[in-house]
């Protein structure tokens, strides 16, 4: 079962997907899901203030653990175990709470993702209405070659979701926080060139 997170503090809802353009690490999120250079902290200066003007909007500090996350795959495209234990040890939580909602929420990313996150619906009532081209015609045109991979450009990376609550426009997706319906195979080049 896939589960979304909405952004808090952002008012998005639950559609809204992360914002996952250019990090402050730069642009190509390719790699393994491991960090290579000595870690970083994210909440310092700006970001750090940010965080604590989210503190007062919320009754704990532990529930600002949605947006915190949130800021952390803003500014770095992903979410890695040190990030974790970065935010566990500034809401005063567990790494393994930390974890365990970060990997129970798919719009969380646990590992390197490209500049733009698309996730395309392929569940049966937009299969049955083309999903399934659209999904290849992503993964052909965006140089992904397979779900879940980034292209070698590191301009993107392309999965399969559940229903996005568009059923009757077959077939929707969401590229970055962008809801587009009526994805077909032939809009899909037109739409890529959009997201450099
Ligand atoms: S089944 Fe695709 S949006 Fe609902």
């Amino acid at each position: 079962m896939s589960a979304t997170a909405g952004q808090g503090g952002s008012g998005a809802g639950a559609a809204a997907g992360a914002h996952r353009g250019m990090s402050e690490h730069g642009s190509a999120h390719g790699g393994k899901g491991t960090e290579t250079a000595p870690y970083e902290r994210v909440f310092k200066g700006e970001r750090l203030a940010r965080l604590e003007w989210l503190f007062t909007k919320y009754p704990t500090k532990q529930a600002c653990l949605l947006p915190a996350l949130w800021l952390v795959q803003e500014a770095r495209g992903w979410i890695s175990e040190p990030a974790i234990g970065e935010v566990a040890e500034v809401l005063d939580l567990t790494p393994a709470y930390v974890k365990g909602v970060v990997t129970f929420y798919t719009m969380y990313h646990t590992h390197p993702v490209g500049r733009h996150f698309i996730q395309v619906c392929t569940t049966s009532p937009c299969n049955i209405c083309g999903a399934e081209d659209v999904m290849k015609a992503l993964l052909r045109e965006t140089g992904c070659g397979d779900l879940g991979a980034t292209s070698p450009d590191g301009r993107f990376t392309v999965i399969e979701v559940e229903c996005l609550g568009a059923c009757g426009f077959a077939t929707p997706i969401l590229v970055d926080d962008d809801f587009i319906e009526g994805v077909t195979p032939e809009k899909v080049s037109g739409i890529l060139q959009r997201y450099q």
